[in-house]
Protein backbone atom coordinates (compact mmCIF):
# COMPACT_ATOMS: atom_id res chain seq x y z
CA UNK A 1 0.00 0.00 0.00
CA UNK A 2 1.26 3.77 -0.80
CA UNK A 3 -1.10 5.81 0.80
CA UNK A 4 -1.06 5.74 4.89
CA UNK A 5 -3.89 3.71 5.72
CA UNK A 6 -6.88 5.96 7.71
CA UNK A 7 -8.31 3.53 10.59
CA UNK A 8 -11.64 2.16 8.60
CA UNK A 9 -15.18 2.22 11.16
CA UNK A 10 -14.98 -1.22 13.48
CA UNK A 11 -18.11 -2.94 11.62
CA UNK A 12 -18.26 -5.95 14.70
CA UNK A 13 -20.55 -5.02 17.79
CA UNK A 14 -19.39 -6.56 20.81
CA UNK A 15 -22.33 -8.25 23.08
CA UNK A 16 -22.07 -7.86 26.82
CA UNK A 17 -24.20 -11.49 26.90
CA UNK A 18 -20.84 -13.01 25.30
CA UNK A 19 -23.45 -13.43 22.00
CA UNK A 20 -21.76 -13.45 18.75
CA UNK A 21 -24.53 -12.27 16.45
CA UNK A 22 -24.31 -9.71 13.40
CA UNK A 23 -25.96 -6.72 13.82
CA UNK A 24 -28.18 -4.58 11.36
CA UNK A 25 -26.37 -1.03 11.08
CA UNK A 26 -29.27 0.01 9.01
CA UNK A 27 -32.85 0.86 9.88
CA UNK A 28 -35.60 -0.34 7.82
CA UNK A 29 -38.30 2.50 6.17
CA UNK A 30 -40.00 0.77 3.69
CA UNK A 31 -41.11 -2.99 3.56
CA UNK A 32 -42.85 -5.51 1.71
CA UNK A 33 -45.71 -7.73 2.52
CA UNK A 34 -44.78 -11.20 2.85
CA UNK A 35 -47.01 -14.42 2.65
CA UNK A 36 -45.96 -17.93 4.08
CA UNK A 37 -48.53 -20.45 2.14
CA UNK A 38 -48.64 -23.56 4.07
CA UNK A 39 -47.05 -26.92 3.16
CA UNK A 40 -49.62 -27.75 0.90
CA UNK A 41 -49.50 -24.78 -1.49
CA UNK A 42 -45.34 -25.60 -1.40
CA UNK A 43 -46.29 -29.04 -2.51
CA UNK A 44 -48.56 -27.86 -5.32
CA UNK A 45 -46.68 -25.07 -6.32
CA UNK A 46 -42.96 -26.44 -6.49
CA UNK A 47 -45.08 -29.33 -8.77
CA UNK A 48 -46.36 -26.72 -11.05
CA UNK A 49 -42.90 -25.37 -10.97
CA UNK A 50 -41.79 -28.14 -12.59
CA UNK A 51 -39.10 -28.80 -9.47
CA UNK A 52 -37.12 -25.43 -10.48
CA UNK A 53 -37.14 -22.68 -8.09
CA UNK A 54 -36.37 -20.31 -11.27
CA UNK A 55 -40.42 -21.41 -12.31
CA UNK A 56 -41.68 -20.28 -9.15
CA UNK A 57 -43.53 -16.88 -8.25
CA UNK A 58 -42.86 -14.91 -5.24
CA UNK A 59 -46.26 -15.11 -4.49
CA UNK A 60 -45.61 -18.42 -2.69
CA UNK A 61 -42.67 -17.63 -1.82
CA UNK A 62 -41.69 -16.49 2.07
CA UNK A 63 -37.59 -15.87 1.92
CA UNK A 64 -36.37 -15.17 -1.43
CA UNK A 65 -32.70 -16.34 -1.56
CA UNK A 66 -32.42 -17.40 -5.03
CA UNK A 67 -30.15 -14.19 -5.71
CA UNK A 68 -28.49 -10.87 -4.83
CA UNK A 69 -28.87 -9.75 -8.38
CA UNK A 70 -31.01 -6.93 -8.49
CA UNK A 71 -33.07 -7.67 -5.29
CA UNK A 72 -30.43 -5.92 -2.62
CA UNK A 73 -32.27 -3.04 -0.65
CA UNK A 74 -31.42 0.35 -1.75
CA UNK A 75 -30.97 3.30 0.53
CA UNK A 76 -32.30 6.49 0.85
CA UNK A 77 -29.83 8.24 -0.73
CA UNK A 78 -30.03 5.76 -3.87
CA UNK A 79 -34.17 6.36 -4.04
CA UNK A 80 -33.42 9.60 -3.61
CA UNK A 81 -30.88 10.34 -6.36
CA UNK A 82 -33.17 8.25 -8.93
CA UNK A 83 -35.47 11.42 -8.99
CA UNK A 84 -32.59 13.65 -10.30
CA UNK A 85 -32.20 11.03 -13.44
CA UNK A 86 -31.92 13.20 -17.02
CA UNK A 87 -33.86 11.31 -19.27
CA UNK A 88 -31.76 11.93 -22.42
CA UNK A 89 -31.09 9.34 -25.62
CA UNK A 90 -27.31 10.95 -25.86
CA UNK A 91 -25.45 12.89 -23.16
CA UNK A 92 -27.42 12.49 -20.60
CA UNK A 93 -25.75 13.56 -17.34
CA UNK A 94 -26.84 10.63 -15.22
CA UNK A 95 -24.27 8.93 -17.06
CA UNK A 96 -21.45 11.84 -16.41
CA UNK A 97 -22.08 11.37 -12.76
CA UNK A 98 -21.95 7.55 -13.50
CA UNK A 99 -18.27 7.75 -15.43
CA UNK A 100 -16.95 9.87 -12.58
CA UNK A 101 -18.18 7.61 -9.92
CA UNK A 102 -16.00 4.39 -12.00
CA UNK A 103 -13.04 6.80 -12.19
CA UNK A 104 -13.59 7.58 -8.37
CA UNK A 105 -14.15 3.97 -7.45
CA UNK A 106 -12.69 1.81 -9.37
CA UNK A 107 -10.00 4.18 -10.88
CA UNK A 108 -11.06 3.65 -14.86
CA UNK A 109 -11.84 6.59 -16.83
CA UNK A 110 -13.54 5.09 -19.97
CA UNK A 111 -17.14 3.55 -18.98
CA UNK A 112 -19.44 1.64 -21.83
CA UNK A 113 -22.56 1.03 -19.89
CA UNK A 114 -24.55 -2.51 -21.16
CA UNK A 115 -27.90 -3.60 -19.56
CA UNK A 116 -26.56 -6.20 -17.15
CA UNK A 117 -23.36 -8.39 -16.60
CA UNK A 118 -23.82 -10.99 -19.18
CA UNK A 119 -24.27 -8.05 -21.87
CA UNK A 120 -20.69 -7.18 -20.64
CA UNK A 121 -19.81 -10.72 -21.30
CA UNK A 122 -21.12 -11.03 -24.77
CA UNK A 123 -19.84 -7.77 -25.53
CA UNK A 124 -15.96 -8.60 -24.73
CA UNK A 125 -16.64 -12.23 -26.08
CA UNK A 126 -17.36 -10.89 -29.51
CA UNK A 127 -14.55 -9.02 -29.02
CA UNK A 128 -11.48 -10.77 -28.35
CA UNK A 129 -12.55 -14.65 -28.68
CA UNK A 130 -12.61 -16.71 -31.67
CA UNK A 131 -12.92 -20.37 -32.59
CA UNK A 132 -10.16 -22.10 -31.10
CA UNK A 133 -9.21 -19.34 -28.35
CA UNK A 134 -8.49 -20.61 -24.82
CA UNK A 135 -9.26 -18.44 -22.26
CA UNK A 136 -7.75 -19.51 -18.63
CA UNK A 137 -9.41 -18.50 -15.31
CA UNK A 138 -9.91 -18.92 -11.56
CA UNK A 139 -13.33 -20.23 -12.37
CA UNK A 140 -15.82 -20.44 -14.52
CA UNK A 141 -19.68 -18.24 -13.93
CA UNK A 142 -22.32 -19.85 -15.88
CA UNK A 143 -23.21 -17.00 -18.29
CA UNK A 144 -19.44 -16.42 -19.02
CA UNK A 145 -18.86 -19.92 -20.10
CA UNK A 146 -22.29 -19.76 -22.30
CA UNK A 147 -20.58 -16.76 -24.01
CA UNK A 148 -17.32 -17.90 -24.29
CA UNK A 149 -18.67 -21.05 -25.75
CA UNK A 150 -20.86 -19.20 -28.11
CA UNK A 151 -17.81 -17.42 -30.19
CA UNK A 152 -15.90 -20.87 -30.23
CA UNK A 153 -13.44 -20.69 -27.21
CA UNK A 154 -12.98 -22.53 -24.68
CA UNK A 155 -12.14 -21.61 -20.46
CA UNK A 156 -9.59 -23.51 -19.00
CA UNK A 157 -10.09 -23.10 -14.69
CA UNK A 158 -7.26 -22.71 -13.14
CA UNK A 159 -8.09 -23.21 -9.11
CA UNK A 160 -5.88 -24.99 -6.86
CA UNK A 161 -6.70 -27.90 -6.85
CA UNK A 162 -8.16 -30.01 -4.85
CA UNK A 163 -8.14 -27.75 -2.19
CA UNK A 164 -10.11 -24.81 -3.88
CA UNK A 165 -13.08 -27.31 -4.26
CA UNK A 166 -12.79 -29.21 -0.72
CA UNK A 167 -16.09 -28.15 0.73
CA UNK A 168 -14.56 -27.74 4.63
CA UNK A 169 -11.38 -25.96 4.68
CA UNK A 170 -9.50 -23.27 6.47
CA UNK A 171 -8.12 -22.01 3.13
CA UNK A 172 -8.93 -18.30 3.23
CA UNK A 173 -8.55 -17.38 -0.93
CA UNK A 174 -10.07 -20.36 -2.53
CA UNK A 175 -10.62 -18.58 -5.38
CA UNK A 176 -6.90 -17.68 -6.11
CA UNK A 177 -5.09 -18.97 -9.09
CA UNK A 178 -2.87 -21.77 -9.63
CA UNK A 179 -0.20 -19.35 -11.00
CA UNK A 180 2.35 -22.76 -12.20
CA UNK A 181 -0.44 -23.98 -13.78
CA UNK A 182 -1.21 -20.99 -15.37
CA UNK A 183 2.35 -20.57 -16.79
CA UNK A 184 1.99 -24.55 -17.72
CA UNK A 185 -0.76 -23.56 -20.02
CA UNK A 186 0.69 -20.96 -21.61
CA UNK A 187 3.56 -22.89 -22.56
CA UNK A 188 1.56 -25.16 -24.17
CA UNK A 189 -0.98 -23.38 -26.02
CA UNK A 190 1.37 -20.15 -26.95
CA UNK A 191 0.05 -16.39 -25.69
CA UNK A 192 -1.34 -15.88 -29.03
CA UNK A 193 -4.09 -18.47 -28.63
CA UNK A 194 -5.05 -16.42 -25.66
CA UNK A 195 -6.86 -13.28 -26.00
CA UNK A 196 -7.45 -12.72 -22.37
CA UNK A 197 -7.15 -14.35 -18.51
CA UNK A 198 -9.97 -13.49 -16.70
CA UNK A 199 -10.41 -13.68 -12.54
CA UNK A 200 -13.70 -13.66 -10.97
CA UNK A 201 -14.27 -11.27 -7.46
CA UNK A 202 -15.43 -13.52 -4.65
CA UNK A 203 -15.76 -16.69 -7.09
CA UNK A 204 -19.34 -17.21 -7.36
CA UNK A 205 -20.04 -21.21 -8.21
CA UNK A 206 -17.64 -22.52 -5.79
CA UNK A 207 -19.30 -20.63 -2.54
CA UNK A 208 -18.41 -16.56 -3.24
CA UNK A 209 -14.82 -17.30 -2.35
CA UNK A 210 -12.13 -14.78 -2.45
CA UNK A 211 -8.87 -14.36 -4.13
CA UNK A 212 -6.04 -12.68 -2.50
CA UNK A 213 -4.17 -9.30 -3.70
CA UNK A 214 -0.89 -11.25 -3.65
CA UNK A 215 -2.66 -14.15 -6.14
CA UNK A 216 -3.67 -11.14 -8.49
CA UNK A 217 -0.30 -9.90 -8.39
CA UNK A 218 1.05 -12.90 -9.31
CA UNK A 219 -1.33 -13.30 -12.11
CA UNK A 220 -0.38 -9.79 -13.38
CA UNK A 221 2.98 -10.60 -13.38
CA UNK A 222 2.59 -13.70 -15.90
CA UNK A 223 0.45 -12.15 -17.90
CA UNK A 224 2.56 -9.20 -18.29
CA UNK A 225 5.35 -11.32 -19.48
CA UNK A 226 3.50 -12.76 -21.94
CA UNK A 227 1.87 -9.83 -23.30
CA UNK A 228 -1.83 -11.33 -22.55
CA UNK A 229 -4.48 -8.71 -21.57
CA UNK A 230 -6.23 -9.61 -17.67
CA UNK A 231 -9.58 -9.33 -17.23
CA UNK A 232 -11.57 -8.73 -13.66
CA UNK A 233 -15.36 -9.92 -13.23
CA UNK A 234 -15.81 -7.51 -10.70
CA UNK A 235 -19.52 -8.18 -10.13
CA UNK A 236 -18.63 -9.50 -6.27
CA UNK A 237 -15.69 -6.81 -5.58
CA UNK A 238 -17.02 -5.28 -2.94
CA UNK A 239 -17.15 -8.84 -0.47
CA UNK A 240 -13.65 -9.62 -2.06
CA UNK A 241 -12.13 -6.82 -0.93
CA UNK A 242 -14.10 -7.24 2.71
CA UNK A 243 -12.24 -10.61 2.62
CA UNK A 244 -9.06 -9.28 1.91
CA UNK A 245 -9.16 -6.70 4.68
CA UNK A 246 -10.17 -9.50 7.02
CA UNK A 247 -8.09 -12.08 5.54
CA UNK A 248 -4.66 -10.80 4.09
CA UNK A 249 -2.22 -9.16 6.68
CA UNK A 250 -0.61 -6.87 3.92
CA UNK A 251 -4.64 -4.73 4.18
CA UNK A 252 -5.38 -5.21 7.66
CA UNK A 253 -5.38 -1.66 7.84
CA UNK A 254 -6.50 -0.39 4.21
CA UNK A 255 -10.36 0.47 3.78
CA UNK A 256 -12.38 -1.27 1.49
CA UNK A 257 -12.09 1.81 -1.08
CA UNK A 258 -8.08 1.33 -1.11
CA UNK A 259 -8.55 -2.18 -1.76
CA UNK A 260 -11.08 -1.66 -4.44
CA UNK A 261 -8.53 0.51 -6.53
CA UNK A 262 -5.37 -1.51 -5.88
CA UNK A 263 -7.66 -4.94 -7.30
CA UNK A 264 -8.81 -2.47 -10.40
CA UNK A 265 -5.29 -1.21 -11.01
CA UNK A 266 -4.02 -4.63 -11.84
CA UNK A 267 -6.54 -5.28 -14.23
CA UNK A 268 -6.30 -3.39 -17.98
CA UNK A 269 -10.40 -4.42 -18.11
CA UNK A 270 -12.88 -4.58 -15.76
CA UNK A 271 -16.78 -5.92 -15.82
CA UNK A 272 -19.51 -5.74 -13.54
CA UNK A 273 -22.77 -6.63 -13.10
CA UNK A 274 -24.09 -3.57 -11.21
CA UNK A 275 -26.98 -6.05 -10.44
CA UNK A 276 -24.56 -6.84 -7.75
CA UNK A 277 -21.84 -4.27 -7.78
CA UNK A 278 -23.59 -1.36 -6.77
CA UNK A 279 -26.93 -2.84 -5.35
CA UNK A 280 -28.92 -1.60 -8.38
CA UNK A 281 -29.58 -2.74 -12.07
CA UNK A 282 -27.31 -2.53 -14.98
CA UNK A 283 -23.58 -3.03 -15.74
CA UNK A 284 -20.55 -1.69 -17.30
CA UNK A 285 -17.10 -2.01 -18.68
CA UNK A 286 -13.99 0.21 -17.72
CA UNK A 287 -10.43 0.71 -18.99
CA UNK A 288 -7.95 3.25 -19.03
CA UNK A 289 -7.47 1.83 -22.31
CA UNK A 290 -8.64 4.06 -25.38
CA UNK A 291 -7.64 1.59 -27.73
CA UNK A 292 -9.61 -1.40 -25.92
CA UNK A 293 -12.83 1.25 -25.52
CA UNK A 294 -12.55 1.77 -29.02
CA UNK A 295 -12.93 -1.64 -30.17
CA UNK A 296 -15.56 -2.57 -27.82
CA UNK A 297 -18.00 0.61 -28.39
CA UNK A 298 -18.91 -0.16 -31.26
CA UNK A 299 -20.28 -3.41 -29.64
CA UNK A 300 -22.47 -1.53 -27.14
CA UNK A 301 -23.76 0.58 -29.86
CA UNK A 302 -25.18 -2.46 -31.68
CA UNK A 303 -25.97 -4.89 -29.03
CA UNK A 304 -27.22 -2.41 -25.63
CA UNK A 305 -28.32 1.04 -26.82
CA UNK A 306 -26.31 4.50 -27.09
CA UNK A 307 -22.71 4.95 -25.03
CA UNK A 308 -24.44 7.15 -22.62
CA UNK A 309 -26.86 4.77 -21.13
CA UNK A 310 -26.30 1.15 -22.97
CA UNK A 311 -29.79 -0.32 -21.77
CA UNK A 312 -30.19 1.02 -18.74
CA UNK A 313 -32.63 3.01 -17.47
CA UNK A 314 -31.00 6.85 -16.66
CA UNK A 315 -32.93 5.97 -12.72
CA UNK A 316 -30.88 3.20 -12.48
CA UNK A 317 -27.75 4.80 -13.75
CA UNK A 318 -28.03 7.43 -10.84
CA UNK A 319 -28.77 4.53 -8.10
CA UNK A 320 -25.84 2.64 -9.73
CA UNK A 321 -23.56 6.32 -9.17
CA UNK A 322 -24.30 5.94 -5.39
CA UNK A 323 -24.25 2.69 -5.24
CA UNK A 324 -20.93 2.47 -6.25
CA UNK A 325 -19.75 5.03 -3.19
CA UNK A 326 -21.62 2.88 -1.06
CA UNK A 327 -19.29 -0.10 -1.83
CA UNK A 328 -16.28 1.61 -0.17
CA UNK A 329 -18.33 1.80 3.05
CA UNK A 330 -17.32 -1.08 5.57
CA UNK A 331 -20.51 -1.15 7.18
CA UNK A 332 -22.96 -1.50 3.86
CA UNK A 333 -20.40 -4.04 2.00
CA UNK A 334 -19.99 -6.17 5.59
CA UNK A 335 -23.69 -6.73 6.06
CA UNK A 336 -24.32 -9.73 3.74
CA UNK A 337 -20.72 -11.69 4.60
CA UNK A 338 -21.47 -11.08 8.44
CA UNK A 339 -25.21 -12.77 8.09
CA UNK A 340 -23.57 -15.50 5.58
CA UNK A 341 -20.90 -16.12 8.46
CA UNK A 342 -23.02 -16.29 11.17
CA UNK A 343 -25.64 -18.40 9.05
CA UNK A 344 -22.91 -21.17 8.08
CA UNK A 345 -21.24 -21.06 11.35
CA UNK A 346 -24.71 -22.06 13.08
CA UNK A 347 -25.45 -24.50 10.35
CA UNK A 348 -22.32 -26.16 10.76
CA UNK A 349 -23.10 -26.58 15.02
CA UNK A 350 -26.16 -28.68 13.61
CA UNK A 351 -24.07 -31.05 11.85
CA UNK A 352 -25.38 -29.67 7.89
CA UNK A 353 -21.95 -30.00 5.89
CA UNK A 354 -21.58 -25.99 4.62
CA UNK A 355 -18.79 -24.63 1.64
CA UNK A 356 -16.22 -23.12 4.55
CA UNK A 357 -15.20 -20.33 5.35
CA UNK A 358 -18.09 -18.61 4.81
CA UNK A 359 -18.19 -16.41 1.38
CA UNK A 360 -19.76 -13.53 -0.04
CA UNK A 361 -23.49 -13.24 -1.67
CA UNK A 362 -24.57 -16.38 0.00
CA UNK A 363 -24.16 -19.73 2.26
CA UNK A 364 -23.66 -22.76 0.45
CA UNK A 365 -24.60 -25.94 1.35
CA UNK A 366 -23.18 -29.15 0.18
CA UNK A 367 -26.30 -31.05 -1.00
CA UNK A 368 -23.74 -34.01 -2.20
CA UNK A 369 -22.55 -34.48 0.80
CA UNK A 370 -26.13 -34.48 2.97
CA UNK A 371 -27.59 -36.69 -0.53
CA UNK A 372 -24.78 -39.57 -0.80
CA UNK A 373 -28.24 -42.25 -1.78
CA UNK A 374 -29.15 -39.82 -4.30
CA UNK A 375 -27.29 -40.74 -7.39
CA UNK A 376 -25.50 -37.83 -9.34
CA UNK A 377 -27.13 -38.38 -12.90
CA UNK A 378 -30.35 -37.41 -10.52
CA UNK A 379 -29.29 -34.23 -9.35
CA UNK A 380 -28.59 -33.93 -5.90
CA UNK A 381 -28.53 -30.08 -5.59
CA UNK A 382 -31.94 -29.76 -7.67
CA UNK A 383 -33.72 -31.91 -5.15
CA UNK A 384 -32.22 -30.21 -2.00
CA UNK A 385 -33.59 -26.81 -3.55
CA UNK A 386 -36.92 -28.13 -4.14
CA UNK A 387 -37.40 -29.70 -0.95
CA UNK A 388 -35.99 -26.80 1.31
CA UNK A 389 -39.23 -25.00 -0.69
CA UNK A 390 -41.51 -27.69 0.46
CA UNK A 391 -39.54 -27.16 3.65
CA UNK A 392 -39.90 -23.58 4.22
CA UNK A 393 -41.23 -21.70 1.09
CA UNK A 394 -37.39 -20.67 1.05
CA UNK A 395 -35.92 -20.76 -2.34
CA UNK A 396 -32.77 -21.71 -2.61
CA UNK A 397 -30.48 -21.50 -6.11
CA UNK A 398 -29.03 -25.00 -7.30
CA UNK A 399 -25.62 -24.61 -8.23
CA UNK A 400 -24.68 -28.22 -9.70
CA UNK A 401 -25.03 -30.05 -12.59
CA UNK A 402 -28.18 -29.07 -13.57
CA UNK A 403 -26.60 -25.40 -14.23
CA UNK A 404 -23.89 -27.83 -16.23
CA UNK A 405 -24.02 -28.57 -19.02
CA UNK A 406 -24.22 -32.02 -21.51
CA UNK A 407 -20.87 -32.86 -23.84
CA UNK A 408 -20.90 -34.04 -27.17
CA UNK A 409 -22.18 -37.22 -26.35
CA UNK A 410 -25.02 -36.08 -24.72
CA UNK A 411 -23.81 -36.78 -21.21
CA UNK A 412 -24.33 -34.60 -18.42
CA UNK A 413 -21.13 -32.99 -17.30
CA UNK A 414 -20.96 -33.71 -13.83
CA UNK A 415 -20.52 -30.67 -11.60
CA UNK A 416 -17.45 -30.37 -9.35
CA UNK A 417 -19.10 -29.72 -6.49
CA UNK A 418 -23.17 -29.65 -5.79
CA UNK A 419 -24.06 -27.00 -4.10
CA UNK A 420 -27.15 -25.28 -3.28
CA UNK A 421 -26.94 -21.31 -2.42
CA UNK A 422 -29.05 -19.61 0.19
CA UNK A 423 -28.06 -15.72 -1.12
CA UNK A 424 -28.49 -13.12 1.22
CA UNK A 425 -29.00 -10.28 -0.96
CA UNK A 426 -27.98 -7.43 1.00
CA UNK A 427 -29.35 -5.58 4.00
CA UNK A 428 -32.83 -7.38 3.40
CA UNK A 429 -33.61 -10.31 5.51
CA UNK A 430 -33.77 -9.91 9.30
CA UNK A 431 -31.72 -11.95 11.88
CA UNK A 432 -35.01 -13.84 13.38
CA UNK A 433 -35.86 -15.08 9.24
CA UNK A 434 -32.24 -15.82 9.06
CA UNK A 435 -32.86 -18.55 12.23
CA UNK A 436 -35.69 -19.71 10.52
CA UNK A 437 -34.30 -20.31 7.64
CA UNK A 438 -31.67 -22.09 9.75
CA UNK A 439 -34.70 -24.14 11.54
CA UNK A 440 -36.15 -25.64 8.64
CA UNK A 441 -32.54 -26.26 6.84
CA UNK A 442 -31.92 -28.20 10.17
CA UNK A 443 -35.27 -29.93 10.19
CA UNK A 444 -34.81 -31.07 6.37
CA UNK A 445 -30.99 -32.17 7.16
CA UNK A 446 -32.71 -34.22 10.06
CA UNK A 447 -34.92 -35.82 7.83
CA UNK A 448 -32.63 -36.45 4.40
CA UNK A 449 -32.97 -39.77 4.15
CA UNK A 450 -36.58 -38.99 2.59
CA UNK A 451 -35.17 -36.80 -0.26
CA UNK A 452 -34.98 -38.30 -3.49
CA UNK A 453 -33.96 -37.58 -7.05
CA UNK A 454 -34.83 -35.57 -10.11
CA UNK A 455 -34.95 -36.22 -13.83
CA UNK A 456 -35.39 -33.51 -17.28
CA UNK A 457 -38.72 -33.87 -18.59
CA UNK A 458 -37.85 -30.79 -20.96
CA UNK A 459 -34.35 -29.22 -21.41
CA UNK A 460 -33.55 -26.17 -23.51
CA UNK A 461 -29.71 -26.59 -25.11
CA UNK A 462 -28.38 -23.12 -23.40
CA UNK A 463 -28.17 -22.31 -19.70
CA UNK A 464 -30.66 -25.12 -19.30
CA UNK A 465 -31.29 -24.33 -15.48
CA UNK A 466 -33.57 -21.42 -16.08
CA UNK A 467 -36.01 -23.01 -17.77
CA UNK A 468 -35.75 -26.12 -17.61
CA UNK A 469 -38.81 -28.84 -16.48
CA UNK A 470 -37.93 -31.68 -14.39
CA UNK A 471 -39.89 -34.08 -12.27
CA UNK A 472 -39.14 -36.27 -9.03
CA UNK A 473 -38.38 -39.47 -9.41
CA UNK A 474 -40.65 -41.32 -6.90
CA UNK A 475 -43.36 -39.84 -4.64
CA UNK A 476 -40.73 -38.19 -2.78
CA UNK A 477 -42.10 -34.99 -2.42
CA UNK A 478 -45.05 -36.00 -1.00
CA UNK A 479 -44.09 -37.76 1.48
CA UNK A 480 -41.70 -35.18 2.48
CA UNK A 481 -44.76 -32.71 2.49
CA UNK A 482 -46.05 -35.64 4.76
CA UNK A 483 -43.89 -35.67 7.23
CA UNK A 484 -43.35 -32.03 7.90
CA UNK A 485 -47.53 -32.01 8.79
CA UNK A 486 -47.07 -34.46 11.14
CA UNK A 487 -43.64 -32.59 12.84
CA UNK A 488 -45.12 -29.09 13.09
CA UNK A 489 -48.82 -30.04 13.11
CA UNK A 490 -51.60 -27.39 12.10
CA UNK A 491 -48.30 -24.54 11.80
CA UNK A 492 -46.80 -23.02 8.74
N1 LIG B 1 -20.44 -12.63 -13.30
C1 LIG B 1 -20.70 -13.06 -12.07
C2 LIG B 1 -19.58 -13.37 -11.14
C3 LIG B 1 -22.03 -13.22 -11.66
O1 LIG B 1 -22.28 -13.66 -10.42
C4 LIG B 1 -23.07 -12.91 -12.56
C5 LIG B 1 -24.46 -13.11 -12.18
C6 LIG B 1 -22.75 -12.47 -13.84
C7 LIG B 1 -21.42 -12.33 -14.19
C8 LIG B 1 -23.82 -12.14 -14.84
O2 LIG B 1 -24.44 -10.98 -14.49
O3 LIG B 1 -26.86 -11.64 -14.14
O4 LIG B 1 -26.19 -9.25 -14.47
O5 LIG B 1 -26.10 -10.85 -16.34
N2 LIG B 1 -24.86 -13.76 -11.19
C9 LIG B 1 -26.23 -13.94 -10.78
C10 LIG B 1 -26.29 -14.86 -9.58
C11 LIG B 1 -27.14 -14.38 -11.86
O6 LIG B 1 -27.42 -15.12 -9.12
O7 LIG B 1 -25.27 -15.31 -9.05
P1 LIG B 1 -25.99 -10.67 -14.89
Amino acid sequence: MQKPSPASPATKVKFFSGEDLPLELHKVRVVQKLHLVPVERRLAAITEASFNTYQLSTRDIYLDMLTDSGVNAMSDNQTAAMHRADDAYAGSQSFTRLRDAVEEVLGKKYLLPVHQGRAAENVISRAFVKPGSILPMNYHFTTTLAHIMENGGKVVELLHYPDALQISSTNPFKGNMDIAALEALIARHGPAQIPFIRMEASTNLIGGQPFSIANLREVRRVADKHGILLVLDASLIGENCYFIKKREPEFKDASVGEILKVMCDLCPLVYFSARKLSSSRGGGICTNDKAIYDKLKNLVVLFEGFVTYGGISVREIESMTVGLHETTDETVISQSPSFIEYFVNEAVKRGVPMVTPPGGLGAHIDAGGILPHVPREEYQAGAFAAALYIAGAIRGMERGTVSSVRDENGKDVLADIELLRLAFPRRVFTLSQTRYALDRLHWLYLNRGLIGGLKFVEEPPVLRFFNGRLAPTSDWPQKLAAKFREDFGDSL
